[in-house]
């Protein structure tokens, strides 16, 4: 597959996601990766561009987000276009000023004049129609750059060799009138060439993966029913037939009517070979030895690969197929020099057989879109992601045990049944439902009772390289507190509202 061609640094802004999509809708994939991921998928990895977004953040803020260590500002390893926040911390650190001027805040739509000669605004009216979102504006330009766009204050700056530019608005959100032309404008500049057409993936996929398994070989896939591995698997049916066996592995940790969905999805899949291994009681035994979090995945692990190579061994497989995506493998550390935050329970893990990752260099929404192009139900595509240790990761604190997996699993139903009686399930991008190993003093009809807590923890994000809490409705955090209390064990129930960074999304 061809080297992503854009990176898109996400400082945070809700629009982040959106320049992603505005590329792809102009026919060029980019990785959006939060500064410090960035800094080590630069290191083996060559942009034609670097996009830095927008953020809720003053370059001023303590703990304002910066740029990826060792990154070039000068242009000269790549160009770079500023968006917003991205202009005003190129302009903070080449020299320029950033204030927030009280008569020069822009939110909404806005008029910018623009310099129809500069390559950026190429077809592009003198003036045009933007959306602008800041408090923040640079004032004095750094020096060696030039104003090209102009609202009241400054909207548009570019160095003389027009490798480092900056705009104040967002070309991205549709009422960016001329945005896209902008846009590909930059694209044009970069010399980036189109490289995004989901049907021409998926091709290059399949004759990848045919090249490396052959016309007789069998390869086993891991499916789990979630958007990623059943892409793969609709995505290689077609090629590969019988020779793909499809292994789902009960843990004993997923949710009340994931094993029903997961068949349904693998068929849907065009799945001919589906076999579901059924080991609850020896994840549980292994895993509830320790309540340590790294240890319970390392355990989980353990277990999981020796299913796989028993499997492996049943089918006659040559080779292990998994839907990893890239994000999985930089957060295993496994990108350049990235640091270890949790061991992926897939990822790194040293079988006999060859080990394929086809979507290694795929973002969730990409696969999504693969999903879709494939014809897959809407139900899976749009899934919301669930941990391969599933609600092993949901007891936290408290060895896990047959009947804490259960109780976590009663209430993940009873809260997942209110979040879609209240229509709720699209804005949220994860619910996590864990038990908390603490006890606490509770009264439940006139006698004194001794019992759990329940953290509830919904989150919103694009990427899940980083998220912020959902704030549920009061009359909702009600009920789901009166639902969840109604378990003999639980006393309390708490919302967890920390962003990631620094909470993660699972509490393990
Ligand atoms: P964190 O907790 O790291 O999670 O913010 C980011 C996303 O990844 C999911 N996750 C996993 N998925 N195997 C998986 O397949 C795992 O070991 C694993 N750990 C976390 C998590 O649920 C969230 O969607």
């Amino acid at each position: 597959m061809q080297e992503i061609q854009i990176l898109i640094v996400d400082y945070g802004s809700q629009y982040t996601l959106v320049i992603g999509r505005s590329l792809r809708e102009l026919g060029v994939r980019s990785a959006i990766l939060p500064p410090e991921k960035a800094s080590s998928w630069l290191k083996t990895n060559n942009p034609k561009a670097v996009i830095l977004s927008g953020s809720n953040y003053s370059v001023h803020n303590d703990g304002a987000p910066t740029l990826p260590a060792d990154f070039d500002i000068s242009g000269k390893s790549y160009p770079i276009l500023g968006v917003c926040y991205g202009m005003q911390l190129i302009a903070h650190l080449s020299g320029g000023t950033v204030e927030r001027p009280h008569d020069h805040r822009e939110y909404g739509p806005a008029k910018v004049k623009v310099d129809t000669n500069h390559p950026l605004f190429k077809n592009v009216h003198e003036e045009t129609d933007v959306w602008a979102s800041h408090g923040d504006t640079v004032v004095k330009l750094p020096e060696g750059f030039r104003e090209i766009a102009t609202t009241s204050g400054i909207a548009g700056m570019t160095s003389v060799d027009n490798r480092v530019l900056g705009i104040q608005f967002h070309p991205e959100v549709v009422d960016s009138v001329e945005g896209k032309v902008m846009l590909q404008n930059f694209l044009d500049m970069t010399k980036c060439e189109k490289d995004w057409n989901p049907t021409d993936i998926i091709k290059e996929i399949q004759e990848e993966v045919l090249k490396e398994v052959g016309s007789e070989k069998t390869a086993l896939l891991g499916v789990s029913g979630g958007v990623d591995s059943t892409t793969l698997a609709a995505l290689l049916a077609p090629v590969l037939g019988e020779r793909l066996v499809c292994v789902a592995i009960d843990t004993g940790g997923l949710r009340e009517g994931e094993l029903a969905e997961l068949k349904v999805n693998a068929e849907s899949a065009g799945v001919k070979n589906l076999i579901v291994v059924d080991a609850g009681e020896e994840f549980i035994n292994n895993v509830g030895t320790t309540i340590d979090a790294q240890e319970k995945r390392m355990k989980f692990r353990d277990v999981y690969k020796r299913i796989f190579d028993e499997q492996i061994k049943k089918a006659g497989a040559s080779f292990i197929l998994q839907g990893t995506l890239a994000t999985d493998i930089i957060e295993s550390g496994g990108a350049g020099e990235s640091a270890l935050i949790k061991t992926h329970h897939n990822v790194g893990l040293d079988f006999e057989v060859s080990d394929l990752h086809p979507f290694r260099n795929l973002f969730k929404y990409e696969v999504r879109e693969l999903g879709k192009a494939l014809k897959l139900p809407p139900a899976v595509y749009e899934r919301n992601p669930f941990p391969g240790p599933g609600l092993f990761l949901r007891v936290v604190g408290t060895p896990v045990s047959k009947e804490h997996i259960d109780l976590v699993r009663e209430a993940d139903k009873a809260v997942t049944d209110i979040i879609k009686a209240h229509k709720l399930e699209k804005e949220i991008s994860q619910l996590i439902v864990a038990l908390l190993g603490v006890k606490s003093v509770g009264v439940k009809g006139d006698e004194r009772v001794y019992g759990y807590m329940l953290a509830i923890r919904a989150v919103v994000t694009v990427d899940f390289m980083t998220a912020k809490g959902y704030h549920f409705p009061d009359s909702v955090v009600d009920e789901i507190t009166s639902a969840c209390v109604r378990h003999k064990e639980i006393v309390r129930v708490l919302f967890d509202m920390t962003p990631k960074p620094p909470a993660t999304t699972e509490f393990e």
